[in-house]
């Protein structure tokens, strides 16, 4: 056997499976057998580089470490679905349809709690992987979908086809990352869903592949195209290409089968080894579907029922006090820990005094907790049956639990706060707030390590923070930590300096700012500087704002110690600009996104090719594939030319390319 015959059949045997191993779940060879193969398939690929293949395991690493993912525009969008959430609202989706004079026939299907994903197939070969963005526009995570096993790199046929689905993190995963989070000081990942979201979109595809993410595919948004008449036989159809199916997805003929399926499996959700939030149903036949259509959002013919949020019986052991960064004191519940929807769950907020008066909650008692998707635990009622006489009743504390100041209630019956602006709570808090992701992004810096830095005295105040390379070799000495975990968070920090001026207005914390809000004024002003001199009037004046948050606004930067928050950063080089804008007119570039490979020789450098392809927005790659929108080809081409023909790929000779970059 020649080496190109023994790089085929490895790769053919080796694809085969790790088909049956994440695909169908029933391996044929042992881990170490698959090892063997793939060492042997990595060495003759090495060796002979001419010959690796498209669908080569070896190809689901290796991907680059990117700065930022592009921008993926979708054929088709990727819909979201309408919700119901009791038999009423199902039955009521079930008459709508029999109003068109529909036979229905339904398909549930568990719903995914993970995040979708669009990917597309050339000829049987994976080209690119997408989020679904705002389902119109996405971005492209060709790379880190590449690392998941389960995922097909080639299909069983050569065909053209777009497939949609969901990617997701089992809860065992979960449970393991967040142990080895926690030993590298690392905030913990909240849920299965967070998790594989962060997974995927990380720039390194070595992070997504150690994240052991699993994918189920449901829908091809064109099956009349493929001759497929029903949605069941989409899911075959998808199923025989390659794709991991849900094996519990069902046909069932009518609603009332339907509501069947559904309450089964509200008591089923929990046995899986993975999370679901609620259960699709779609009308099975196409023709039907497209009888009925799409809103602007959903398809008409599908909705999503939604569990309803669950509640579990514990046991209140104490209520303690904390200090936000506005200040504000909350009541909290300590509770026996209990699992609830895949966490454990030994908090629950308590909201204010008021809601534990009124709910008469008391230390002691038997309590009724519910959690429901990403919202924070809450006490729904007390069992007082339950009660022994031993229990302790609820009162409010008038100091602060940190700095002992008198608390207050300001612009506000029920909240009480604390006002004292040097207490270390609401430091601490500004601290966590400003490094959060939606706000300067700084990884590595969690909770406990900045309230540890604070207690050290190294991070007493925002610019701290950039300065903290200064305290560099103590801080590789500290438990738990080392050089490599300093280097990243340094590093991690220094990248932080680059955001664009809405992830530091929101990050500064002022009051009733949020995203939307930071966003809204990074847009308006493009500098802190235009944002600063801004008046009340101007401001009162943006959607959105009014008068309370306008007045924050100007009160913030009104006050001399955050104007030299400003004056500090600038110093330390963090950018204070809004750099949508420059996104903006680069998404506007002739050749924004257009990949480009040039080959042969030409009159002009290739150096001074690539220099003004790029700042007309193209990307110039080495390599030739189907991905490649224009090949520039001088005299003496090679191999790529033929490529670029066989895959019929626009090619320009210098002429034409002097003319279009003109
Ligand atoms: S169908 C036109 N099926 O739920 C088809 N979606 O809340 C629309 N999801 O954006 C999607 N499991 O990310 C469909 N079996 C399933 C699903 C599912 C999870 C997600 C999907 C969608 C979201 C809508």
């Amino acid at each position: 056997m020649d080496i190109k015959q023994r790089i085929d059949q490895l790769v053919e045997k080796l694809n085969k499976w790790n088909y049956e191993y994440h695909t169908l779940d029933n391996p044929s060879v042992s881990d170490q057998e698959y090892d063997n193969h793939i060492r042997e398939l990595e060495k003759l690929e090495g060796k002979y580089p001419q010959y690796i293949r498209e669908d080569s395991p070896t190809k689901r690493i290796g991907g680059l470490v990117l700065d930022k993912f592009q921008k993926v525009i979708h054929n088709i969008p990727l819909f979201s679905l309408s919700n119901v959430f009791n038999e009423t609202e199902i039955n009521s989706f079930d008459e709508r349809i029999k109003k068109e004079n529909i036979v229905p026939d339904y398909i549930c299907e568990p719903k995914i709690d993970g995040l979708a994903v669009a990917l597309t197939y050339e000829k049987g070969l994976l080209v690119r992987a997408a989020t679904r963005g705002d389902g119109t526009v996405g971005e492209d995570i060709t790379n880190n979908v590449k690392t998941i096993r389960s995922i097909p790199l080639k299909l069983k046929e050569e065909v053209n086809i777009d497939v949609r689905g969901e990617i997701f993190m089992t809860n065992e995963s979960l449970i393991k990352i967040n142990k080895e989070r926690e030993k590298a000081g690392l905030n913990s990942l909240k849920n299965t869903r967070n998790a594989a979201a962060g997974s995927v979109r990380n720039l390194d595809p070595r992070v997504t592949a150690s994240r052991k993410l699993d994918a189920f595919f449901y829908h091809i948004p064109n099956p009349l195209d493929y001759n497929i008449n029903s949605h069941y036989d989409a899911l075959k159809y998808i199923s025989e290409l390659g794709f991991k199916v849900n094996p519990y997805i069902k046909l069932l003929s009518d609603i009332n089968e339907v509501n069947k399926y559904i309450s089964e499996w509200r008591n089923k959700r929990n046995d899986l080894a993975y999370e679901i939030d609620g259960i699709v149903i779609k009308l099975n036949n196409i023709k039907d579907q497209l009888i009925l259509g799409f809103t602007s959002r959903y398809p008409r013919w599908a909705t999503a029922y939604k569990f309803p949020a669950e509640e579990v019986n514990t046991k209140l052991k104490n209520i303690i006090f904390t200090v936000g960064r506005t200040g504000q004191v909350t009541p909290n519940a300590i509770v026996e820990p209990v699992i609830i929807q895949g966490s454990t769950v030994s908090r629950a907020t308590l909201h204010n005094e008021k809601n534990i008066l009124n709910k008469d909650i008391r230390i002691g008692d038997d309590v009724l907790i519910r959690k429901a998707g990403d919202v924070i635990p809450e006490i729904v009622k007390v069992n007082k049956n339950r009660r022994d006489g031993k229990e302790k009743k609820f009162i409010m504390i008038s100091q602060c639990p940190v700095c002992g100041s008198k608390l207050e209630k300001v612009n506000s019956e029920i909240d009480y706060f604390c006002v004292n602006k040097n207490c270390e709570a609401r430091k601490i808090e500004n601290l966590i707030h400003f490094v959060s992701r939606d706000a300067m992004n700084i990884e590595g810096l969690g909770e406990r390590i900045i309230e540890d830095f604070y207690n050290l005295n190294h991070i007493k105040n925002i610019p701290d923070i950039y300065k903290l390379n200064v305290y560099k070799k103590e801080l590789i000495d500290l438990e738990g930590f080392g050089e490599k975990s300093i280097n990243n968070l340094l590093e991690s920090i220094e990248v932080s300096k680059k955001n664009s001026l809405e992830k530091l207005i929101f990050g500064l914390g002022i009051k009733q700012v949020g995203v939307k809000t930071a966003k809204l004024l990074a847009q308006k002003y493009l500098t802190i500087d235009a944002l600063m001199k801004a008046t009340f009037e101007d401001l009162k004046n943006l959607k959105d704002v009014g008068p309370i948050i306008s007045e924050n606004i100007i009160k913030y930067f009104f006050t001399p110690e955050n104007q030299s928050v400003i004056t500090e950063l600038k110093e330390l080089n963090i950018n204070t600009n809004y750099l949508g804008k420059i996104k903006f007119e680069l998404e506007n570039k002739k050749m924004y996104n257009k990949k480009m490979v040039i080959t042969g020789t030409l009159n002009k450098s290739r150096d001074e090719i690539k220099e003004l392809l790029e700042d007309l927005g193209a990307q110039v790659t080495n390599s030739v594939t189907a991905q490649t929108d224009v090949l520039i080809v001088g005299e003496n081409p090679g191999s790529k030319y033929q490529k670029a023909l066989e895959l019929g790929i626009e090619t320009w000779n210098e002429e034409i390319f002097n003319k279009n970059i003109n």
